[in-house]
């Protein structure tokens, strides 16, 4: 077994990122390099991405504004924020912390997200550039899973990748991403039948469903490469989605959790949101 390091990959990539984005700013090609991060509630698990996320700005040199808006603020009035913020020439990234409060739309609030600033590449018409094919800002958690295989030089054309989870924030932009890379794609989800007879055909297995250790030992085939999205806490402990200690030994490659999807997924926000800045600066 191999382990698929996202703490070590990401600490790189963010070096690599703060040293690119000192010397634009001390060469004067740079300024205003602004990220909005909306923040709804008290989720705990939210409030904790959001602070890795604000701390991971700072170390690179972009600029964070947190808003943290009460649980029971209005769409209009998020909206309206969302609105005051695409208008704000130094805010270059917007990002509403995902899920929303029940009264609020989630499609409703992302559509208002100017697509120049959609650093989570969750608006239709982002959606719409991955889907066929072209140049996008890309949701994180998935281009980081891509960034982790490149990495490791995992083999993905015509390899078998089966996804167990449809989200828009990670399974179906996933499924964009491995077909661009020529792979052949299956989604599972909580409806499909005979999960394990198709896990077990995974080259390449990904799991995002939220459900801790769900990936046991009979449900995958020998040399798989497992990729765990699920962060669950357990007795106070973080656990994946893939039961790691039964599996680590059947498996070619896995990724730990805590330390391997999730540091990509903060590091691939701050890359969108300097892609961001590039794709709408004049210099
Ligand atoms: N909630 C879970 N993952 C994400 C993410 O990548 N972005 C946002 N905005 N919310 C999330």
């Amino acid at each position: 077994m191999n382990l698929l390091d996202g703490k070590q990959l990401s600490t790189k990539i963010k070096n690599n990122l703060a040293f690119e984005i000192s010397s634009l700013k001390s060469s004067g090609l740079i300024s205003d390099l602004g990220l909005a991060v909306i923040l709804v509630g008290n989720d705990p698990a939210s409030a904790v991405y959001v602070r890795n996320k604000i701390n991971a700005c700072a170390f690179v040199g972009i600029t964070s504004i947190q808003y943290n808006l009460d649980e029971s603020v209005t769409e209009h009035d998020l909206i309206a924020l969302i609105e005051k913020l695409n208008a704000d020439s130094h805010v270059t990234g917007i990002l509403v912390q995902l899920p929303l409060p029940k009264h609020i739309s989630e499609n409703a609030i992302i559509s208002k997200i100017d697509p120049s600033k959609d650093v989570d590449g969750f608006t239709p018409y982002q959606t719409g550039l991955l889907s066929i094919g072209q140049k996008s800002l890309v949701p994180c958690t998935p281009k980081g899973i891509i960034a982790l295989l490149e990495h490791y030089n995992i083999n993905l054309s015509g390899a078998h990748a089966v996804i167990v989870g449809r989200s828009n924030i990670v399974g179906k932009p996933l499924m964009n991403l491995l077909l661009q890379k020529n792979s052949t794609v299956t989604i599972c989800h909580s409806k499909t039948k005979n999960l394990a007879d198709i896990t077990k055909t995974a080259d390449i297995l990904i799991v995002a469903i939220g459900k801790p250790k769900f990936i046991t030992e009979t449900m995958i085939k020998d040399g798989a490469v497992l990729i765990d999205v699920g962060i669950n806490r357990v007795d106070g402990k973080l656990v994946g989605d893939v039961d790691f200690e039964h599996l680590k030994e059947k498996c070619s490659y896995i990724t730990p959790v805590p330390g391997g999807v999730g540091p990509m997924t903060i590091t691939m926000l701050l890359q969108n949101t300097l892609e961001a800045y590039h794709a709408t600066s004049r210099t």
